[in-house]
């Protein structure tokens, strides 16, 4: 693999600001947020008035611990446009969510966060090793998803080549790699796997790829899975981070240098970690669920915003601002088996620890009398008896994460493929 390590040039003046001044701009940009949130945004106005709370109350960073959260519930009730902060003329795009339960969840950006959206995923393009001139293939979704869009304005931004290929068409996917030779990728990690299957299946040599670096995201993904994609291409494979309600990719990355875990781009969102349970914050290196708030956001601001998602907070490496570590997964992907948390990214490292087995598997939760049962779906690699690669891994499950499941094997191409992000659990419990 390729040294990508940035010289110390290549950073701004934020990435290697001191932490007390980065503080202080912190807490700058959150009373300006406040303010402007409590101003404009009904929703914001009932419920710090609920909280007994004004803007004024926060005199330091650790105040904002006093302010309500927010929930994807709030974005729905405000559905289509009422958490604007700004005229609605004033609002350049509007993305939104798949929403495949309700109401899709709609965000807007003014032009002036559109740029700074650039700009954070131009930073984080430059953490992952990429430089101006570069030829970058994004894969991410184009469309309403915040993946194409936003990885492609911090393509341009860099004063990178974009390629804005999109999702789907994986055989066209291998061969503008092939004939357009980009250094860099942009996609899924799981639709990556697909990738790699098409070149296998067009008789090309993956480690030939012209690929350096790719950069994936948009769903949680293993360390197993890292060295599974950079041994197959040859490539390095770092993470990027970021949800459409903050502003979408680009709110963490992990540095090439160093893969230990997605600084958080810092002058622009402050993170806490809570109890997921009493929504009590919880110091740094504590395990919990992450809450946003933006800091620079004018159109839509969030305030305390729940993710869901779990990780933990630690101190910068390769970049002064903090990092979090990899998320193991969302608080409402977990399966409770049995009286055991499994999250699917556990299973993952398992099918990726088994000799003989292809890197894809779905989850499918099942009613078995009055219990729930899992049943793990996989392929075996071509010329692989099924027996063994089966046996390892209900072993592994039931020794690793503390579950027994029944591993199912399906001929070769049985496993759904991801097409974007992928669907790692189907609850067949109410079939
Ligand atoms: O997935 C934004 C994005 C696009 C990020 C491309 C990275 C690359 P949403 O569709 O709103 O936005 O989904 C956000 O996806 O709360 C996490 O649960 C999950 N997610 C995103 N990035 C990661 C990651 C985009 N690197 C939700 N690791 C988030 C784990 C991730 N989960």
């Amino acid at each position: 693999m390729k040294d990508l390590s940035p010289r110390p040039s290549d950073l701004d003046a934020f990435e290697t600001m001191d932490p007390a001044d980065l503080q202080a701009l912190q807490l700058q940009r959150l009373k300006d947020t406040l303010v402007h949130a409590y101003a404009n945004v009904p929703t914001y106005r009932a419920k710090f008035d609920a909280a007994g709370v004004t803007p004024d109350d926060l005199t330091s960073l650790a105040d904002l611990a006093r302010f309500p959260f927010t929930m994807k519930n709030d974005l729905r009730a405000a559905y289509p446009f009422d958490m604007f902060a700004v005229p609605r003329d004033q609002i350049a795009r509007i993305h939104a969510s798949s929403g495949t339960t309700g109401k899709p969840t709609v965000v807007g950006y003014t032009a002036e966060d559109i740029d700074i959206w650039a700009e954070v995923v131009a930073r984080s393009l430059r953490a992952a090793g990429v430089r101006a001139g570069d030829i970058v293939h994004n894969a991410y979704g184009y469309g309403l998803f915040t993946g194409g869009l936003g990885a492609h304005y911090g393509i341009e931004k860099l004063g990178a080549t974009v390629i804005p290929m999109s999702g789907g068409q994986t055989a066209r996917q291998v061969q503008l790699i092939e004939d357009f030779q980009p250094k860099a990728i942009m996609v899924t990690p799981s639709y990556m796997l697909n990738i790699l299957e098409e070149y296998v299946r067009q008789g090309l040599d993956p480690k030939a790829c012209p690929l350096d670096v790719g950069i994936f995201g948009a769903e949680p993904w293993t360390p197993a899975m890292r060295a599974e994609i950079e041994a197959a291409f040859d490539m390095h494979a770092v993470d990027i981070y970021g949800l459409s309600e903050v502003i979408g990719p680009g709110v963490a990355q992990e540095c090439v240098e160093t893969k230990d875990g997605l600084h958080i781009w810092e002058d622009h969102f402050y993170p806490e970690i809570i109890d997921p349970e009493t929504g009590e914050v919880l110091p740094d290196g504590s395990p919990g669920e992450l809450v946003f708030t933006t800091l620079t956001k004018r159109g839509m601001p969030v305030i305390r915003y729940r993710t869901r998602d779990l990780t933990r907070l630690m101190p910068g490496t390769a970049r002064a601002m903090r990092r979090m570590e990899k998320v193991t997964g969302r608080s409402d992907d977990m399966i409770i088996l049995r009286g055991v948390n499994v999250f699917p990214t556990q299973v993952e490292e398992q099918v990726l620890a088994v000799e003989g087995l292809a890197p894809y598997f779905q989850i499918e939760l099942v009613r078995e009398g009055q219990l729930d049962a899992m049943r793990v779906h996989v392929e075996c690699l071509p010329g692989v008896g099924a027996d063994a690669p089966k046996a390892a891994l209900a072993r592994g499950i039931k020794q690793m994460i503390g579950v027994s499941c029944d591993v199912v094997v399906a001929p070769e191409g049985g496993v759904e493929r991801s097409q974007g992000k992928a669907r790692r659990v189907v609850d067949n419990r109410g079939a």
